[in-house]
């Protein structure tokens, strides 16, 4: 029999081999591997050390082989093959409907650096192109007395997104609304939270199979990246108070972004991709 570190290393080279891409919540082929075995076998997915010497019968190696070949040969990213995927240690359900959640805004949710701009004041939040609703959910449980708008364009992401917020048990604290941008939402926000679509053309082109396995709309910015975020910046200031200030993630595009917006003056917000993904933008800046 084989033991759960044995099955996850020998599907690590499967996915090697296979040539699957990575970037949907894991970065390797080892920890994808260990994802996918863990979760076919209903095991804890943080604790490997705990179940990694586990034998696991021939029945139920042969469906983590199952599994592992669907990966390779469907090319969707593992968490629409599981319904699942975690952020800030927070599961949320996702399917085609919505893109993997992935924002880095999510990190500073949990560690504090947006706090120095909030305070008393900070009621209102918005996650604008919320997607399957993960900003908006840490949002709300980072900020408890806040209450939060959700807004996409799109209803299937919608759908998505009120099936996390009813997981959550957040349905009294988050408002999910369908809007074009800010048009439709119901400002001033204090917190304005916005991973929207911003991959460049040429970029779009180069995708792996896995990221064209999610809604395009969720992705696609335009020639430079900067089509949606252009009409965002211009109706910011609108749907600010006073105080408010937006964080934006953009990315790899810090180049189509400044040259965009070469006037602008920006607070860049370090995560562990780097310190030119996510930026912040008070009202004043914007106006
Ligand atoms: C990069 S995804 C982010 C989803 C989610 N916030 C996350 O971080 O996982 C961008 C989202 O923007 C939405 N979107 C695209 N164009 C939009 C528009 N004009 N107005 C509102 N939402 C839009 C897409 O449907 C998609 O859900």
């Amino acid at each position: 029999m084989s033991t759960v570190i044995q099955l996850i290393e020998a599907g690590a080279k499967l996915l090697t081999q296979g040539g699957v891409a990575f970037g949907h919540g894991t970065t390797n082929a080892f920890d994808e591997a260990a994802w996918l075995v863990l979760w076919r076998l209903k095991l804890p997915l943080h604790d490997l050390d705990a179940v990694a010497e586990r034998e696991v019968s021939p029945a139920d190696a042969q469906r983590v082989g199952a599994l592992l070949q669907e990966r390779i040969d469907t090319r969707l990213p593992a968490a629409y093959l599981t319904r699942e995927a975690w952020l800030q240690g927070v599961p949320f359900f996702v399917d085609q409907r919505a893109i993997v959640p992935r924002s880095f805004i999510a990190e500073l949710l949990a560690d504090g650096t947006i706090d120095p701009w909030l305070g008393e004041h900070t009621r209102r939040v918005l996650d604008l192109c919320t997607g399957n609703g993960s900003l908006a959910v840490l949002a709300a449980m980072a900020y408890p007395d806040v209450q939060v708008d959700a807004a996409d364009l799109s209803t299937a992401a919608l759908e998505v997104a009120a099936i996390n917020v009813t997981r959550h048990e957040l349905d009294s604290r988050i408002t999910l609304l369908q809007s074009d941008g800010l048009a439709d939402v119901r400002g001033p926000y204090d917190l304005i939270l916005c991973n929207p679509p911003y991959v460049n053309a040429q970029s779009m082109d180069a995708l792996p199979a896995e990221y064209r396995a999610e809604p395009e709309l969720a992705l696609a910015g335009g020639t430079d990246g900067m089509d949606f975020i252009r009409g965002l910046l211009a109706a910011a200031p609108g749907c600010l108070s006073d105080n408010g200030v937006l964080v934006l993630e953009i990315g790899n595009e810090r180049e189509h972004f400044e040259a965009a917006f070469p006037q602008l003056e920006v607070v860049w917000l370090a995560t562990s991709a780097g310190e030119d993904q996510v930026l912040l933008l008070t009202r004043e800046n914007l106006a």
